[in-house]
């Protein structure tokens, strides 16, 4: 028996990669042998249609000690608050947000701690977004996810995890990303056990041994890719080299294990007598990737006013309509502030698109208090939002002749184009903040018609 361990990366996105854990496993000029080599078993894995444009065609081939069709019947799973019923309670135009889940006392893994928020679309509709919160404090043991629905960008604020793929190992840790490839089967373990130090205190003031927490975007749509750059030019924002696809690393293993599948919107459970993570080599361009989002080449204006925030777009799936995004997952990270004549915090702003935000560490520089790591706010379509009183009473009065920077914070906001509908769950959550209105209250009347 071998464990998985990390193998390293290959980097770059979208690449034609190839990678084998024992010399020999990867057939030379083919896909398909009559005999796949140390007696292993050749797969194709489609992310998208066969007949996908070459440019968006993204599709591996795995070579594995059994096919993934090996396992017994799915069984309907339960599971409380995983789901994609984003229709259970009206939609509210209110300013929404919740405060960090609290961490777990009963032992709980990756699936298990899942909890649904909102979202829009489904599996079905192949377009929209789920947004779930996860929070663990054990590895997965004998259990295999994958979501059938939706690749899974995983964005963790508390706690390091170790992602173990059919297509080798990533190892995370908050202010990365991992993306998950629908259908990828993955175990996720925590790193840091109950003794270990990591973090300190927390937004909840308890101790984060032991504990991981963090955010799940299920990508109904488009698979995400990085933004055109236009007149940035061939350079900026997130870089491609930047993103890390784990070599090649399996298990051989076998005993009494759980494959749990995720599909159109509900979870089902099967026996599996072995590891589903037995791929020894493979190729191709369908991957689980990483990326360091304190890698991103953060760029604004160095003259007056801000660009909008797509300027902070790390990954986009795109919709049929031309620039307008199924989600686009954008960050707001440190950066300076050196515009003239400007309010320099965000600005207030009402919006087509409906915006979800997380905090994953520090503070946003739009809302000084209530909005914390952990946490998560929802300004949906038209509803209006931004700084709040004391953030613009501030900014307002601020001395420009010299840069301001915004070096604690990491924010992130996935933006859709359709409304973020709330789960029942997360509309009746003591989480959620019941005054989160009032930051705007204060907000006070300047108007004097004879001021210049
Ligand atoms: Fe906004």
């Amino acid at each position: 028996m071998s464990a998985m361990i990390s193998n390293g990366y290959q980097s770059g996105f979208g690449n034609e990669f190839a990678s084998e854990a024992l010399p020999g496993t990867l057939p030379d000029g083919q896909n398909s042998p009559q005999r796949a080599a140390h007696g292993l078993y050749a797969e194709q894995l489609s992310g998208t249609a066969f007949t996908a444009p070459r440019h968006t065609n993204q599709r591996s081939w795995l070579y594995r000690i059994r096919p993934a069709a090996v396992h017994r019947p799915f069984q309907p799973w339960t599971h409380a608050t995983f789901h994609n019923r984003f229709n259970e309670v009206p939609a509210t135009p209110n300013q929404l947000r919740w405060n960090p889940l609290p961490l777990l006392d009963p032992p709980m893994d990756f699936v298990d701690g899942l909890v649904s928020l909102a979202g829009n679309g489904g599996a079905d509709e192949q377009a929209g977004i789920g947004i779930h919160l996860y929070t663990a404090n054990r590895s997965m043991q004998g259990r295999y996810f994958y979501d059938a629905d939706a690749e899974l960008l995983i964005v963790p604020q508390l706690g390091r995890l170790r992602l173990a793929t059919e297509l080798g190992v990533l190892e995370l840790e908050p202010q990365e990303i991992a993306v998950i490839p629908r259908g990828v089967r993955f175990r996720v373990e925590l790193v840091d056990g109950p003794a270990a130090a990591h973090g300190g205190a927390n937004a909840t003031g308890a101790g984060s041994a032991g504990v991981a927490r963090g955010y799940v975007c299920e990508n109904f749509g488009a698979l995400l890719r990085l933004p055109e750059l236009g007149p940035i030019g061939s350079n900026g924002l997130a870089n491609a080299r930047d993103f890390l696809t784990p070599h090649a690393a399996y298990e051989d293993v076998e005993g009494e294990f759980e494959l749990i599948a995720k599909f159109q919107g509900a979870l089902w459970s099967a026996k599996i007598d072995h590891s589903p993570l037995d791929v020894v080599g493979w190729h191709g361009n369908y991957v689980p990737y990483k990326y360091d989002l304190r890698r991103f080449n953060t760029l604004g204006s160095i003259s007056f006013d801000h660009p909008d925030p797509s300027i902070f777009t790390v990954l986009t799936s795109p919709s049929d309509t031309p620039g307008t995004a199924n989600v686009d997952f954008a960050i707001f990270p440190p950066r300076w502030l050196v515009a003239q004549h400007t309010f320099r915090p965000p600005w207030f702003h009402r919006n087509v698109a409906s915006e979800f935000m997380g905090l994953i560490a520090g503070v946003y520089d739009a809302k000084a208090e209530g909005f914390l790591p952990g946490g998560a706010s929802l300004h949906n379509c038209m509803s209006g939002h931004g700084p709040d009183a004391a953030t613009f009473e501030k900014a307002s009065q601020a001395e420009l002749s010299q840069p301001d920077v915004v070096a604690d914070t990491m924010a992130f906001m996935f933006e859709t184009r359709k409304v973020i509908r709330p789960t029942a769950q997360a509309m009746a959550a003591p989480q959620l903040q019941s005054d989160y209105y009032q930051c705007w209250q204060g907000i006070a009347r300047h108007f004097d018609p004879s001021r210049a």
